[in-house]
C-alpha cells in the first residue's frame, strides 16, 4: 500500500483513467436540466457506474462553461481505492488502510506556483452563472454543486475542510447547507463577533482532498494536514485572491470560489438528493457571498452523482472513522459495515468477543462518533458485516429481543433522516446479535470437509438435464 501521490486532479486522471475506465462525453450537455445525471443514471449498475468526464458543458448563461465536470470518482470501490493509492476493490482493505494513511499528517507548503489563480475574476466581472450548475435528481430545489469548503477558525491558524451542498441563488450569492459540526462552529464564532466567515469553495482537486474533507477529525487537528496525509504529499497552499494570507487556499485546485458566509443572514435552500437516497428537506441555510472565482486552464469540477453510489462511497473516510472509534473502545472489534450491509443510519459491528459487555461499548463508541448513526447491530466475527443476509441470519438466530434489543432515546438527530423532523432529538437501538460468552453454540449445518476431499467432483460425470 502506498498513499496517493499526484498534486492535481488532471494529473491523477491521466495516471488512472485506464484503471478506472473513464468515459468522456464530448457532446454539449446542459447539467441544469438533468442532462448529465440522465446519462449517469443509464450507466449506473448495482456496483456503481464508471467515472464520466463531461467536456462540453452549458452554463447558466446558455454558453459553454470554462469548466469540465467529473462524476462517479468514487462510484466503484476500485476507484475509491485509486483515490487513496490503495490497490484493492475490497471495502475492508480500504477501511483498514485509511487510518494508517491519515496518521501521516503533512504540514502544508506555501508555493508561488498557483495554477488555480491562472484566471482570477472579481469585481463587476464576477458572475456565478459562468459555471455549469447542476440538477441531480427529481424535485431538487435548485441548481447545485457539492464543493469542499475550506475555512480558518476565527482567531487561530487551523483550517477545516467540509463537504457541503451549495445552491445557486444569484450572480454573487449561493446557499450552503451546514450540519452542526466544525464549520458550523467556526461560522457561529465569527457571527457572534459580528463578522462574516471567509471561505474558499474548492470545486475540484485531487480526489483524496475531498475524502480528507469528509473525515471526522478532532477539532484540534488542522484538516489541511489531513489532506496532505491522504494525498501522499504536503498540500501546496497560497494566499487567496480576496483575503491574502488571511485565507490560504489549495494552489493545485482546479477552481475556487472565494467569498464569505454572511453573518446573521439565512436563505431558503433544498431539497437536495441526499445520501439517505431521499431528498433532504428544504430549510433555512447559510448565505454565501462570492468575492472571486479563480481557476486553472481547462479546470475540472469534481462533482458527486448525488443520492447514488458515488455519493454513498464518498463517505469512506467517515466509515473508517467509525471503525477507528469502535476499535479504540473495544480492541476486539474486527469490522464495521455501514452502507454495505447496514444503511445510512445503521452500522453493523463485528467483534471477536471476550466479555459480554463489549457489544454495548463498541456500539456506544460508534453512536458517539458523530450524529450519523442511530442504530447499531453487533455480531460475532463469523458474520459478514458487508452482507445484509448474513447479518439477518445472526439477528434471527442469536437475538432474544427482550434482553438483546436496547432502545435509546434523546440522541442528537440528523436533519437528513426522514424518520423525524429537523435537527431535534431522535431515538435508536442497539441489537446485540452475539452469542453469550460461554454459551454452547449449535453446530452449523454443513457437509463435512473430509467428505468433500474424499469425494471430489471431478470423479463424477455430471450430465446437464
Ligand atoms: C459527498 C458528501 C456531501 C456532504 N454534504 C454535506 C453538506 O451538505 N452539509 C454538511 O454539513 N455535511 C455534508 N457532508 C458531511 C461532511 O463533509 C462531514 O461530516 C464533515 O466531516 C463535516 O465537516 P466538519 O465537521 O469539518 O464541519 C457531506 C459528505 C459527503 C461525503
Amino acid at each position: 500500500m502506498s498513499p496517493a501521490t499526484a498534486s492535481s486532479l488532471g494529473d491523477w486522471l491521466e495516471k488512472h483513467s485506464t484503471a478506472t475506465g473513464l468515459l468522456t462525453v464530448e457532446d454539449p450537455v446542459d447539467p441544469g436540466v438533468y442532462e448529465a445525471t440522465a446519462i449517469l443514471a443509464q450507466l449506473e449498475t448495482p456496483s456503481g457506474g464508471p467515472p464520466v468526464l463531461f467536456a462540453n458543458l452549458r452554463n447558466l448563461s446558455g454558453e459553454r462553461s470554462p469548466a469540465r465536470m467529473l462524476f462517479n470518482t468514487y462510484s466503484k470501490r476500485r476507484s475509491v481505492g485509486l483515490a487513496l493509492g490503495v490497490e484493492t476493490d475490497t471495502w475492508n482493505d480500504l477501511l483498514e488502510a485509511l487510518p494508517q494513511i491519515s496518521a501521516n499528517l503533512q504540514k502544508p507548503i506555501e508555493t508561488a506556483d498557483v495554477p488555480v489563480q491562472d484566471t482570477v475574476i472579481q469585481g463587476d466581472d464576477l458572475d456565478l452563472r459562468i459555471l455549469p450548475w447542476t440538477r441531480h435528481v427529481e424535485m431538487e430545489g435548485g441548481l447545485y454543486f457539492t464543493p469542499i469548503l475550506a475555512a480558518k477558525q476565527p482567531g487561530s491558524d487551523r483550517y477545516n475542510l467540509s463537504w457541503n451542498r451549495v445552491t445557486y441563488l444569484d450572480p454573487i450569492h449561493a446557499g450552503v447547507h451546514i450540519s452542526p459540526r466544525q464549520l458550523w462552529s467556526f461560522q457561529r464564532e465569527a457571527e457572534q463577533a459580528g463578522d462574516d466567515l471567509p471561505v474558499a469553495m474548492v470545486l475540484g482537486h485531487h480526489p483524496a482532498f475531498n475524502l480528507a474533507a469528509a473525515a471526522l477529525t478532532a477539532i484540534q487537528i488542522d484538516e489541511y494536514h489531513v489532506a496532505g496525509a491522504l494525498m501522499g504529499e504536503p498540500l501546496q497552499v497560497a494566499p487567496s485572491a480576496r483575503f491574502g494570507e488571511d485565507l490560504m487556499v489549495p494552489a493545485g485546485a482546479e477552481m475556487i470560489i472565494e467569498g464569505r458566509l454572511i453573518a446573521a443572514h439565512r436563505v431558503v435552500e433544498g431539497p437536495f438528493g441526499e445520501y439517505m437516497r431521499y431528498l433532504g428537506p428544504q430549510k433555512l441555510s447559510h448565505l454565501f457571498e462570492a468575492d472571486a472565482i479563480t481557476f486553472r486552464p481547462e479546470p475540472i469540477i469534481l462533482e458527486i452523482f448525488a443520492g447514488h453510489r458515488d455519493h454513498l462511497n464518498a463517505h469512506v473516510s467517515i466509515h473508517a472513522s467509525l471503525l477507528a472509534a469502535a476499535r479504540t473502545a473495544v480492541p476486539q472489534v474486527t469490522r464495521v459495515g455501514w452502507f454495505q450491509g447496514g444503511g445510512p443510519t445503521t452500522a453493523v459491528v463485528a467483534l471477536d468477543k471476550s466479555a459480554d459487555g463489549q457489544p454495548m461499548r463498541a456500539a456506544m463508541a460508534i453512536l458517539s462518533a458523530g450524529n450519523l448513526i442511530k442504530q447499531v447491530i453487533v455480531v460475532d466475527d463469523d458474520i459478514d458485516v458487508f452482507d445484509a443476509q448474513s447479518v439477518m441470519w445472526a439477528i434471527s438466530t442469536r437475538v432474544r429481543a427482550d434482553e438483546d434489543v436496547i432502545m435509546l432515546k434523546g440522541l442528537q438527530g440528523s436533519l437528513l433522516d426522514p424518520s423525524h423532523p429537523g435537527f431535534g432529538t431522535t431515538a435508536g437501538f442497539v441489537i446485540d446479535a452475539t452469542w453469550r460468552v460461554g454459551q454452547t453454540r449449535p453446530p452449523v449445518a454443513r457437509v463435512p470437509e473430509a467428505a468433500v476431499s474424499q469425494f471430489p467432483l471431478d470423479a463424477y460425470t455430471l450430465k446437464e438435464a
